[in-house]
C-alpha cells in the first residue's frame, strides 16, 4: 500500500509554532529546535503552511516568489536543513502550494497589470467592462470576484480576496511555470503538496453568469452554493479535474513518490471527480465532515458507514478536526478534555488520514480577539461585525483566534518567543503546555502520542477495512478494522452514562482512555471513555 495513504498528518502554521530570534513570528530555526518534539509525538508527515516570500496580507497565502523563504521565516539554507532533518527523523515533508492566485504583488502580476500588450498581461484573467462588472461572480469571501484597475481599463478576477489575483490555467506558460515551481520543490525532496482552494483553478471559458441560489452561508465543506449563488463557472469546473490528473502524472515521477493533498470541498461526487474515477487525480482531499461533528454515537456510525461505501479502497478519506481557518475543536467541545480523547480516537482509528493541527494535541483553545482587532484580512473586512454575532450565527470571521502562539511551557510567552508575540498567547496554565502534559501519563499530549503510535505499528489500522456493528445503545459506538485474519474492535462511548458490554473472548487490550476496563466478563466504559481490543475473526 502507497506510504501517503498510511501516513498521519500535523500541520504547523510557521507563523505559531517556535520563533527563535525574538521578533516574535515563528521561523524555520524555531521549527528545528522542535523537531524531536515532534518525532516523539510519532507523527509521519509534516505540512506547512507557506513559508514562501510574500507580503503576508493573508499570513503567506499571497505569495509574491515561490520559490524564495520569507525572510521573516529564515533563509534557503534553514529550508534545505529543515527537510534534511525532518528526513533524518523518518518524517516527511509536504508543502503548501497556492496554485490558484498569486500576491498582487508578485512580479508577474506587476507585469500583467502594467499594460495590455505585456508578454505577461494573459497569466490572469483579465476582462473589459463597459462602465459595469463582466459578469455576477461572487469570490469565496461573499465580494465580486472582479476588481477595476484604473491603469488598462479593465478588470482582473480573484476568487478569494482582490490582492490574490487567480492566475490563467488556460495559458499554457501559466502551467509551465506552475509546473516549473512544483521541480524546484520536488528537487529539494520535499514528500507532497497540499493544494490551497484548487476546487477554484478553472473557470468558466465564456464566463457565464452563475445561477441564483437561496443560500448565503458556505460551510467548511460546501462552498458551492454560497452568498444566493450558485458557484456554477467559477468552481468545481471538469477542466479542474482533468488538471488534477495532469498534476498527478507530473510529479509521479519522482523517486520519493510524492502526493497531492487537495483542498476542494462540494458533495461527495465532486471530491470524487477530483480524485479521479481511476484514483489517478488528486491522491486525497481534505474531507471536512468532523469539522461540524455532532457529538453522538450515530454521527460517527454514518459517517464511517458512509465513507467505506464512497471512499472504499484504492480511495483512501481523511478525517480533519480543525486548520488555521476554523474554530479549533476544543472550543466546540466547551473544552473537555475527555471528549476530545474520544473524537481524536476517533480520528486515528478511522480507515483513513488523520490530519492533526498543531496545537490539537493539547488542547490548545481558541482566543476571543474582536473581529474589529482582527490581523486576518477576513476579520478586516467584516470588523464591525460583533464577535457575538458571529459566533452566534455559527460563522467564523476571525481567524487569528485559531493561530494563536503553540504552547511549550511555562516560562517567557509559554516558551515561543522571547520577543513580542504576533498574536497574544492569553493567560497559561501549567497543564496546557507540551512540557507538562509530556510528564502526565494521562494527559492530552499522551493520549495522542499513544493514538499516532498506536495507529505507525498496527498494518489493521492502516489498511483495514471497517464495519460497525450494532451495540443497541445510542451512545456507544462499536466498530471493527478488518485485515485478513486479524481483527481490531474499537468501543467509544459518547454519552454520560456507564456503559458495559459482553467481552469478546481471546480479545487483548491494545490501548484504553477514560477509565475503561475489563472487569470480569464485560467491558466496562465509563462516560467519554474507549477501548481498542486485538480480536481474531472467525474464519
Ligand atoms: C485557503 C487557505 O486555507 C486560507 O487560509 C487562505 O486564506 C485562502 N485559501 C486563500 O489562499
Amino acid at each position: 500500500m502507497e506510504w501517503w495513504k498510511q501516513t498521519s498528518i500535523y500541520q504547523i502554521y510557521p507563523w505559531s509554532f517556535q520563533d527563535s530570534n525574538g521578533d516574535g513570528i515563528g521561523d524555520l530555526q524555531g521549527i528545528l529546535g522542535r523537531l524531536d518534539q515532534i518525532r516523539d509525538l510519532g507523527v509521519e508527515t509534516i505540512w506547512f503552511s507557506p513559508f514562501y516570500r510574500s507580503p503576508g496580507e493573508d499570513f503567506g497565502y499571497d505569495i509574491s516568489d515561490y520559490t524564495a523563504i520569507d525572510p521573516r521565516f529564515g533563509t534557503m539554507e534553514d529550508c534545505d536543513k529543515l527537510i534534511k532533518e525532518i528526513h533524518k527523523r523518518k518524517m516527511r515533508v509536504v508543502l503548501d502550494m497556492v496554485m490558484n492566485h498569486t500576491s498582487d504583488k508578485h512580479p508577474w502580476f506587476l507585469e500583467s497589470k502594467s499594460s495590455k500588450e505585456n508578454p505577461k498581461r494573459d497569466f490572469y484573467i483579465w476582462r473589459k467592462g463597459n462602465g459595469k462588472k463582466p459578469n455576477n461572480w461572487i469570490s469565496m469571501v461573499g465580494t465580486s470576484g472582479w476588481n477595476y484597475d484604473k491603469t488598462t481599463d479593465e478588470y482582473f478576477y480573484s476568487n478569494f480576496l482582490s490582492f490574490q489575483p487567480d492566475l490563467n490555467y488556460r495559458n499554457p506558460n501559466v502551467k509551465k511555470a506552475m509546473f516549473g515551481v512544483l521541480d524546484f520543490w520536488l528537487k529539494k525532496g520535499v514528500d507532497g503538496f497540499r493544494l490551497d482552494i484548487f476546487n477554484s483553478i478553472y473557470k468558466d471559458e465564456s464566463f457565464r453568469d452563475n445561477p441564483s441560489s437561496l443560500r448565503y452561508f458556505p460551510t467548511p465543506d460546501n462552498h458551492d452554493e454560497a452568498f444566493f449563488q450558485k458557484k456554477t463557472y467559477n468552481l468545481n469546473l471538469p477542466e479542474s479535474f482533468q488538471f488534477a490528473k495532469e498534476v498527478r502524472k507530473h510529479i509521479s515521477k519522482y523517486k520519493q513518490k510524492p502526493f497531492l493533498i487537495g483542498e476542494v470541498s462540494g458533495s461527495d461526487q465532486v471530491l470524487k471527480s477530483f480524485l479521479g474515477e481511476k484514483a489517478d487525480g488528486l491522491n486525497l482531499v481534505f474531507q471536512f465532515e468532523l469539522i461540524h461533528f455532532d457529538y453522538h454515537a450515530k454521527f460517527f456510525k454514518d459517517l464511517l458507514e458512509k465513507n467505506e461505501k464512497e471512499f472504499q479502497a484504492p480511495f483512501t478519506p481523511t478525517y480533519v478536526l480543525g486548520n488555521h481557518d476554523q474554530r479549533r475543536y476544543i472550543d466546540r467541545l466547551g473544552g473537555d478534555i475527555r471528549k476530545a480523547k474520544v473524537l481524536s480516537a476517533f480520528q486515528f482509528l478511522a480507515r483513513g488520514v488523520p490530519i492533526v493541527y498543531y496545537g490539537e494535541e493539547i488542547g490548545r483553545k481558541e482566543g476571543r480577539i474582536s473581529n474589529f482587532l482582527g490581523k486576518d484580512p477576513i476579520a478586516k473586512m467584516n470588523r464591525f461585525v460583533p464577535l457575538f454575532l458571529s459566533n452566534l450565527l455559527g460563522i467564523y470571521i476571525n481567524r487569528d483566534n485559531c493561530r494563536l502562539p503553540m504552547l511549550w511551557d511555562t516560562v517567557e510567552n509559554a516558551g515561543f518567543s522571547k520577543g513580542n508575540p504576533w498574536l497574544p498567547i492569553g493567560k497559561v496554565k501549567d497543564t496546557d503546555t507540551v512540557s507538562d502534559q509530556r510528564k502526565k501519563e494521562d494527559s492530552l499530549w499522551n493520549h495522542y502520542k499513544s493514538l499516532f503510535q498506536l495507529r505507525k505499528g498496527s498494518a489493521v489500522l492502516k489498511e483495514g477495512a471497517v464495519r460497525t456493528k450494532d451495540t443497541n445503545k445510542s451512545d456507544l459506538l462499536c466498530f471493527e478494522r478488518v485485515l485478513g485474519a486479524n481483527g481490531i474492535t474499537v468501543y467509544l462511548n459518547f454519552g454520560e452514562k456507564e456503559s458495559s458490554e459482553p467481552i469478546i473472548k481471546g480479545s487483548k487490550v491494545l490501548y484504553k482512555f477514560g477509565g475503561a476496563a475489563v472487569v470480569g466478563d464485560v467491558f466496562q466504559l465509563p462516560p467519554h471513555s474507549g477501548l481498542v481490543l486485538e480480536t481474531k475473526l472467525k474464519k
